[in-house]
C-alpha cells in the first residue's frame, strides 16, 4: 500500500484538475432555483466514479436534490464499505469578503481556497481517489459503495426516505465518512461523536403596525424587548440552559471518557487567537473540549425586527424574530426539545405580545463505541500514516443523517475526516490544505485494509 504515495505523485495534477472542476459547479443546496448546477454536479460525480472503477454509478432522483450512488462488488463474500459524503455546499455570501472567487479554486500557501474545498467536496474527493487507487492496483479487499447526497447542508430532508426505500441497495458492514476534522497532522484525532441539532425560528408579535416610540413607548410591550428578554433568560450566568427539562435526557459521560477527551491538546489561547477574541465563555465546570463535544449548547444565529437601516428611526417594532440553534448530545431528542421550548415561551411571554415557533432543522447526536472493529481499523489506519495513534474526540458539529443510518439501516459510521477547524468551512475563504487532502488519500486505503482484515 506504500504505492499510494507514488500514485498521488504521478496523478497530482489530474486529481486536482478533477477536484477543481467539481468545485467550479456552484452546488448551493439552499438555493431552490439551483436545479441546473445540482444536476450537473451529480452527473459529474457519476462520471468520476465510473472512471475511478465503479461497476456502475447512477444519479437517483429524490423529492429534493438527486443522490449519486455507485458500487464496486469485488466478491460477495468480502465485507462492504459504504462511503457517504455530500456534494452540496453552503452559500458563499458575503462575497466581498473572499480574497479569490468562491467557485474558482485557487492554491495559496499550499491550501485550496474555494467554497466546498473542504466541506465536503475536497474531503469526498479523497474517498473517490483512494478508491481509484485501490481499484487500479487491484488491491480492493472489500466491496465499496458510494452514497453522495446533495442536501446535507439543508438538513438531509430526503435522505431518510431514500434509505427506507433502498435498504437492500445500501446494505453494508460499515459507513465511512470524511466530513469532520483532525486537530492537526501532528496531533491526529478521530471523531467518535457528533452533536445533534434543533433549530428554531421564534417570532414575537405585538401591535398591528410599527409605532411611534414617543407616542407609545413605555405604554405597550415592545416585541423586540420581549424577544431579547425571552432569549436572555434561556441561559443563566454560569452558562447553563434554563429551559425547564432541557437537560433531562442528557446522558452522563463517564469520568474515564472525560479524562481521555481532555488529553486532546486543544489550546484555548490558540483558539482565541484564531478568531480574534480575548476570552472564552461556556458552561461552568467543563473544559472547552467538553463544552463543544459532550454538552449541549444554545445560540442565536440571527435576530431582526423593527428598523435596521442607516441612521435612526424612532419606532417600536410590530414584531421581532430570531433564529436559534441548539446543539444536542446523545439521548436528547429534537422533538422533545421543541415541546420544552414551546412551553417555556408560553409560560414566559409577557402580556401584550404573542409568539410563533417554527422548527427548522432537527437531528440526533451520534456516538461510536471506541471498542469496535471499525474504530479499531480507523485507529490503525491513522497510526500508520500519521505515525501516532489518534485520540478520540467528540465533535461539536452535526451530520444528522449519521444517526438515521444507524436507526434505519442498522449500520455504524466511522467519521474519518481530515479537515482542520481553521479551514473556515461555511465562512468566506474556506480552504483545505493540500497536505491534509493528500494525507487523507493515503490513509483511507489502510482503513480498507485493516477493516477487511477484521
Ligand atoms: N461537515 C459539517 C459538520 C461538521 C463540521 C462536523 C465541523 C465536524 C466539524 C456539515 O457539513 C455541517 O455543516 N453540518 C451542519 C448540519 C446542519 C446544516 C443540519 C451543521 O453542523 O451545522
Ligand atoms: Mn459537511
Ligand atoms: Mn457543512
Amino acid at each position: 500500500m506504500e504505492e499510494v504515495k507514488s500514485f498521488i505523485d504521478k496523478h497530482k495534477d489530474r486529481i486536482l484538475g478533477e477536484l477543481f472542476d467539481l468545485i467550479r459547479i456552484p452546488s448551493v443546496s439552499a438555493d431552490k432555483s439551483n436545479r441546473d448546477a445540482m444536476q450537473r454536479t451529480a452527473d459529474y460525480l457519476r462520471e468520476i466514479l465510473v472512471r475511478a472503477g465503479a461497476d456502475y454509478a447512477r444519479v437517483m432522483p429524490t423529492k429534493g436534490w438527486p443522490v449519486v450512488f455507485a458500487e464496486k462488488i469485488v466478491d460477495k463474500k468480502f465485507p462492504t464499505i459504504l462511503v457517504y459524503g455530500h456534494y452540496d455546499v453552503q452559500p458563499a455570501e458575503p462575497l466581498e469578503e473572499w480574497k479569490s472567487s468562491p467557485f474558482e479554486p485557487e492554491i495559496r500557501d499550499g491550501k485550496i481556497y474555494a467554497r466546498g474545498a473542504d466541506d465536503d467536496k475536497g474531503q469526498l474527493f479523497m474517498q473517490v481517489k483512494a478508491f481509484e487507487f485501490m481499484h487500479q492496483e487491484n488491491k480492493l479487499p472489500c466491496n465499496v459503495k458510494f452514497l453522495i447526497e446533495g442536501e446535507e447542508e439543508i438538513g438531509s430532508p430526503s435522505l431518510k426516505d431514500f434509505c427506507e426505500n433502498h435498504k437492500e441497495l445500501l446494505k453494508a458492514d460499515v459507513i465511512l465518512v470524511s466530513d469532520t476534522t483532525v486537530l492537526s497532522l501532528d496531533k491526529p484525532t478521530l471523531t467518535i461523536g457528533l452533536r445533534g441539532l434543533a433549530y428554531f425560528e421564534i417570532t414575537v408579535v405585538g401591535p398591528n403596525r410599527d409605532l411611534h416610540s414617543g407616542a407609545y413607548g413605555g405604554a405597550v410591550t415592545n416585541p423586540g424587548n420581549a424577544l431579547s428578554e425571552l432569549i436572555a433568560n434561556m441561559k443563566d450566568d454560569s452558562g447553563k440552559i434554563t429551559i425547564p427539562g432541557f437537560y433531562n435526557d442528557v446522558e452522563p459521560v463517564s469520568d474515564e471518557e472525560r479524562r481521555l477527551l481532555n488529553e486532546v491538546p486543544l489550546s484555548d489561547s490558540q483558539l482565541m487567537d484564531s478568531i480574534a477574541i480575548g476570552e472564552l465563555f461556556g458552561e461552568e465546570g467543563y473544559t472547552t473540549i467538553e463544552r463543544l463535544g459532550i454538552r449541549p449548547s444554545l445560540d442565536v444565529n440571527g435576530m431582526w425586527g423593527g428598523y435596521t437601516g442607516e441612521g435612526a428611526k424612532t419606532i417600536l417594532p410590530s414584531k421581532a424574530s430570531a433564529k436559534i440553534s441548539m446543539r444536542l448530545v446523545p439521548r436528547q431528542n429534537p422533538d422533545t426539545i421543541e415541546k420544552l421550548l414551546y412551553r417555556y415561551l408560553e409560560e414566559n411571554v409577557p402580556p401584550g405580545v404573542r409568539f410563533r415557533l417554527l422548527a427548522l432543522h432537527g437531528g440526533n447526536a451520534y456516538v461510536a463505541p471506541w471498542e469496535s472493529r471499525e474504530i479499531r481499523a480507523a485507529v490503525q489506519a491513522i497510526e500508520r500514516t500519521f505515525g501516532k495513534k489518534p485520540l478520540p474526540v467528540r465533535s461539536g458539529g452535526s451530520i444528522p443523517i449519521i444517526a438515521v443510518f444507524e436507526r434505519v439501516l442498522g449500520i455504524k459510521s466511522v467519521l474519518m475526516g481530515f479537515g482542520l477547524d481553521e479551514d473556515a468551512i461555511h465562512s468566506p475563504n474556506e480552504n483545505f490544505p493540500l497536505s491534509n487532502f493528500f494525507r487523507g488519500i493515503e490513509t483511507i486505503p489502510w482503513f480498507y485494509h485493516y477493516f477487511a482484515e477484521g
